[in-house]
């Protein structure tokens, strides 16, 4: 397992913090990104009535999506350790009235899940130092309960493949402290370590599973019950 590292933790936090309104319409507008998280929504499959946490929650993007299939009757909470991706994600609970949605500070490596029935996590695994071991304690704190990650790593698939440098070059330069330089590999190749890592967790330990690439192989879509 690998130690979290405070110091690249903390510059994580604060690297989330200054970007959170650029982060906020990339997350909300760019093209596919809509489809991305009704997918996601889809393999989590939650039920009206249901409590959900999604987990690394940033700005709150996918915080309407979970919202929507809860029902009024019941409940999303937004996880996040960036302060200013926390206020974001605040600000549009309280700008849609939303009275079953709560957006909280907390670590993803850390997080007291007992009650949830459902845990989702989108493009988060590429920032945990040890994605797969904060999987199994996610899974191990829980009941019967679905688990859904959406990722993204570089393309395994034609014609998204021949893209893979630009996506490297994009990796490179969107990357927070922690996936840069770590250990002296490309942040694109730990990106996809961790993302595969994860999503490997899941699929191993859950029944029902359901894995899809989408957006030409760029993103991972795992699912499944624990
Ligand atoms: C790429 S953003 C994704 C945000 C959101 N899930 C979305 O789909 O737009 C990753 C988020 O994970 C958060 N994050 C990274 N490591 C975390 C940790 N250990 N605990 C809680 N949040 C974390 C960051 O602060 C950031 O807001």
């Amino acid at each position: 397992m690998t130690t979290p590292d405070p110091e690249r933790a903390s510059a994580a936090r604060s690297f989330y913090s200054r970007w959170a309104p650029g982060y906020d319409y990339l997350a909300t507008h760019a093209p596919g990104v809509r489809c991305l998280r009704t997918a996601l929504v889809d393999a989590l499959d939650p039920a009206r009535g249901d409590t959900v946490v999604d987990v690394g929650c940033g700005t709150g993007a996918t915080l309407p999506y979970l919202r929507e299939r809860v029902g009024r009757e019941g409940r999303v909470v937004g996880v996040d350790f960036a302060p200013g991706a926390v206020a974001r994600a605040r600000a549009r609970v309280e700008r849609a009235g939303w009275t079953n949605v709560t957006v909280c500070r907390g670590d993803a490596t850390r997080l007291p899940l007992d009650g949830a029935d459902a845990v989702a996590a989108s493009f988060l695994m590429g920032m945990l130092p040890d994605p797969a071991a904060t999987v199994e304690g996610w899974l191990d704190a829980l009941g019967p309960t679905r688990i859904a990650l959406l990722d993204l790593a570089r393309s395994h698939r034609r014609p998204g493949r021949s893209l893979n440098p630009l996506f490297r070059v994009v990796v490179r330069a969107s990357a927070p402290p922690g996936t840069a330089e770590h250990h002296g590999e490309s942040p694109a190749r730990v990106l996809d370590r961790r993302v595969a890592a994860a999503h490997r967790t899941v699929l191993k330990r859950c029944t029902g599973t359901t894995h899809a690439t989408r957006a030409g192989g760029f993103a991972y879509l795992s699912a499944g019950r624990r």
